[in-house]
């Protein structure tokens, strides 16, 4: 029976291309999706760079439905599952050290919103109230909820709501200069730009800035990677002014940097990480924000007591069967050493990537772990080449999201190198058309 496809409004989606020129998934099991013609594609993004360790694993399911059989839901505000503990524990092992706090969401949005709360919990329970203001950077995307569209640099995320959200947000500049063309790993150029943070202060006095919110690498608007010293500096500054620093790991965490997260490849400690995607190996909806034990001991030691000591939370907070999830998928990521694979595969990785220089779609290059960003020369509108050019991969066998005029390449950490060697081969392929 052909799918009714009148009935849904579909997210991010030219939903009357959609309807013309459906793309349905009906299966996928390690780095590949069958589509309802029953051709098969390989995944060049980790689903939406969710399934690090491959799509399909039993583990997860397994874990899944012993999980709806035992204790389908509770609710946690006042009551919780143990499975909600373990897993917070889990975790707070995985992160930097002291950031060993886990509050539960259930996507990255709800994950920035939930941290943006947090540090202005977090400064009146210091008796500063007034630090109102939230500090991020241009083409920053933080989600869909309005604080981080507030938060966000896309232009295109922000524009249709008017306000962005919230009035006090300032954007230090994006970290991409010309002389970084083509550069792999951190780029050597830019670290000073990490001082629009000073300038930013200058302008509305630190103590009027409750965080500085950053992706340690902007994975959305395709890829790019802060320059060498660059998230250190704006350590140092949000140090000196009282400032908390977030990482949005939403994209960068469990492991798509070589390591567990990009705080650890970076060598910086932010005070707040948030997290989503590969919690669950993308399985079942979750997020969560890691924060400081210093952060929470504020909070919570500021509270008169005979009340939650702080207002917020989600009816599906630590949904125990999405906790079953995370705690299968960390399983997995241990137990099969799923990110020193993701490390070990990265240097070829960059090596391929760099291969693609010179083909007649390739404008830029752009690449750090298992992530990168290839820059499509500009069509006649924005987004426009981007867009023919991810058809043109879904029919030579590729998935892949773009975005604007630019392909996020993010294969799953356990791709094989006969996987990979098969994906670069479909992009040489179709990057090379000189009609696109
Ligand atoms: C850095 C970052 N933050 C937040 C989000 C939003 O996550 P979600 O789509 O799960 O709400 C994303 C999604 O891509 C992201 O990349």
């Amino acid at each position: 029976m052909a799918t009714n496809l009148n009935h849904q409004w579909m997210p991010f989606t030219d939903n009357r291309e959609f309807q013309r020129a459906p793309q349905l998934f009906v299966r996928a099991e390690g780095v590949r999706y069958w589509n309802a013609e029953g051709r098969e594609l390989l995944d060049g993004s980790s689903g939406l760079f969710c399934s690090a360790a491959g799509h399909g694993r039993t583990e997860i399911a397994e874990a899944v439905c012993k999980q709806l059989l035992t204790l389908d839901f509770t609710p946690h505000f006042q009551r919780a599952s143990p499975l909600s503990f373990e897993l917070a524990e889990r975790l707070s092992e995985l992160l930097p050290a002291g950031l060993n706090k886990l509050f539960f969401t259930n996507s990255g949005s709800e994950s920035v919103d939930s941290a943006m709360k947090i540090a202005l919990a977090y400064h009146r329970a210091r008796g500063e109230a007034q630090r109102t203001r939230f500090v991020s950077r241009e083409w920053a995307y933080h989600g869909v909820n309005f604080g981080g569209v507030a938060l966000s640099g896309m232009m295109r995320n922000r524009q249709a709501f008017a306000t962005g959200g919230l009035p006090h947000v300032s954007h230090m500049r994006h970290t991409w200069q010309e002389d970084q063309r083509y550069q792999l790993g951190e780029p050597q150029q830019g670290a000073d730009l990490a001082s629009d943070l000073e300038r930013i202060i200058a302008m509305h006095g630190g103590d009027s800035i409750a965080a500085c919110f950053v992706e340690p690498i902007a994975g959305s608007i395709g890829v790019y990677v802060p320059p060498a010293g660059y998230l250190k500096r704006l350590r140092d500054i949000c140090d000196k002014h009282g400032i908390l620093l977030v990482f949005d790991e939403v994209i960068t965490g469990f492991g798509r940097t070589g390591q567990a997260f990009a705080a650890q490849s970076f060598d910086v400690k932010p005070d707040l990480i948030t997290l989503a995607k590969a919690l669950t190996n993308g399985a079942i909806p979750m997020g969560a924000v890691a924060i400081d034990e210093g952060v929470y001991d504020t909070v919570i030691n500021a509270s008169k007591g005979g009340g939650p000591e702080l207002f917020h939370g989600y009816t599906y907070s630590g949904h125990p069967v999405a906790c079953a999830a995370a705690l299968a998928s960390l399983d997995i990521y241990r137990d099969e050493d799923v990110f020193g694979k993701g490390a070990q595969l990265a240097p070829y990785f960059l090596e391929s990537l760099s291969g693609l220089k010179g083909l007649a779609q390739v404008s830029d290059l752009r690449g750090y772990g298992l992530l990168s960003g290839i820059q499509l020369t500009p069509g006649e509108t924005p987004g426009a080449k981007g867009a023919r050019v991810q058809r043109a991969l879904y029919d030579a066998g590729l998935h892949v999201k773009t975005t604007g005029d630019a392909i996020i390449f993010a294969p799953a950490l356990v791709t094989g190198r006969a996987d990979l060697d098969a994906m670069f081969g479909l992009l040489k392929d179709t990057l090379s058309r000189e009609a696109l």
